[in-house]
């Protein structure tokens, strides 16, 4: 008896991983994910910051590279019982993500929306349109960590 039901939670734990793969693996990629998408929104802003160093082709490249992350499905790596556990390092996520899935969905939507508008934007908007484009896009980074991501 013991040994069917280990085979019954043993074979439902291979339905989820095949889906969206083991748990510490979604940890990880999420980590990586949002760690890219960090490294390109920092090199957009550091070129907004110092227009001596403002190169349009790289902004548009940067962009591309967030709205491409943002559209590629992020949610699937937060299956079930992501909520706790180490990729990279222990997961930064919230309770309250898994808690209020309406809230964390509409904080994804808003960011995905604003980060295609950037990429709309990056290729033919001038510098001041990027600008403020870039800051839409920010706060929707900084209204999602501050409800779903434990702070530093
Ligand atoms: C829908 C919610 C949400 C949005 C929108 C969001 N993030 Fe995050 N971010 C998270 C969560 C949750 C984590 C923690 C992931 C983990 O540790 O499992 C995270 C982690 C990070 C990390 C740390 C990655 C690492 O090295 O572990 C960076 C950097 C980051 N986000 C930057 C950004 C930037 C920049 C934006 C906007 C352009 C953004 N995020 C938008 C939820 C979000």
């Amino acid at each position: 008896m013991k040994r069917q039901i280990f085979c019954i939670v043993a074979l439902s734990g291979v339905a989820a991983a095949a889906v969206s793969g083991p748990v510490e693996e979604q940890i990880r990629i999420r980590q990586s994910a949002y760690a890219f998408i960090g490294w390109n929104t920092g090199r957009i802003k550091s070129q907004l910051d110092h227009p001596e160093s403002y190169n349009q082709q790289q902004i548009v490249a940067a962009a591309n590279a967030i709205a491409a992350v943002a559209n590629s499905g992020l949610g699937s790596l937060f299956g079930p019982g992501s909520d706790k556990g180490t990729g990279w390092r222990p997961t930064k996520v919230r309770p309250e993500f898994f808690q209020k899935p309406d809230e964390a969905k509409a904080a994804a939507l808003a960011f995905n929306k604003e980060a295609n508008e950037l990429a709309r934007i990056a290729a033919t908007g001038t510098p001041a349109e990027i600008k403020t484009q870039f800051s839409t896009l920010s706060e929707t980074c900084k209204s999602c960590h501050s409800k779903f991501r434990e702070r530093d």
